[in-house]
């Protein structure tokens, strides 16, 4: 499950993901958009072809190949645990979090929220996912996961825009089928 340099590795090239397209029709302004778990950047490289003047990716794993190409002025590259990022408050139009959150540990995971939330500008767009308890990863070491009360709780002070709850039997991109129960959202600082 968390062999992630196989994970980026089968995810290159890809396009971006859905719930990032959508949450970009609210996006205001675009001067600057954080990607937390970037994975193989492929929502870096969208968001740096919709126009943010700036673009930073963090990761725990080593910076992708494909970064090679993009325009060092405005995109960077930080390998870090979401948990060490000191996030800078007030800073950003959007941050992404694309099936993140649940790897970033359980004890730590109230105090990121908040930082991310204050990292925001008034009006920048936080979006991202959270395993829901029945997903089959949740009680696994790595894995945090939390009832839909707790999610909300996470995103008391913004406007929710979107919220839906996904749940099914599917594969995962590196093994078989697992039960997945997602919270999906989109959010916005006030
Ligand atoms: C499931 S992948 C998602 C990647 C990308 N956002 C996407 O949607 O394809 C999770 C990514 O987060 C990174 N990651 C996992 N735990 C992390 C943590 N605590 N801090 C920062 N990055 C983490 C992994 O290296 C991996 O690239």
């Amino acid at each position: 499950m968390s062999n992630w340099p196989a994970y980026i590795e089968k995810t290159k090239n890809k396009h971006p993901r859905p719930l990032l397209v959508r949450a970009m029709e609210y996006v205001e302004h675009k001067d600057s958009a954080l990607d937390v778990g970037a994975g193989a950047l492929n929502d870096s490289r969208f968001l740096l072809e919709s126009g943010f003047r700036k673009v930073i990716a963090l990761d725990i794993e080593a910076v992708p190949e494909v970064s090679q190409s993009f325009d060092r002025n405005i995109f960077s590259f930080q390998k870090s645990a979401i948990e060490d990022f000191d996030f800078p408050a007030d800073s950003f139009d959007l941050v992404n979090a694309q099936f993140v959150l649940p790897f970033v540990r359980k004890s730590e995971i109230g105090r990121v929220m908040d930082a991310i939330k204050k990292s925001l500008h008034p009006n920048g767009i936080f979006v991202g996912q959270f395993f829901g308890l029945k997903d089959s990863w949740a009680g696994g070491k790595d894995v945090s996961a939390f009832s839909r009360k707790e999610v909300k709780k996470f995103l008391e002070g913004l406007d929710i825009i979107y919220f839906d709850e996904e749940e099914n039997d599917n594969k995962t991109l590196l093994g078989p089928v697992k039960h997945w129960h997602i919270f999906h959202f989109i959010a916005k600082r006030k």
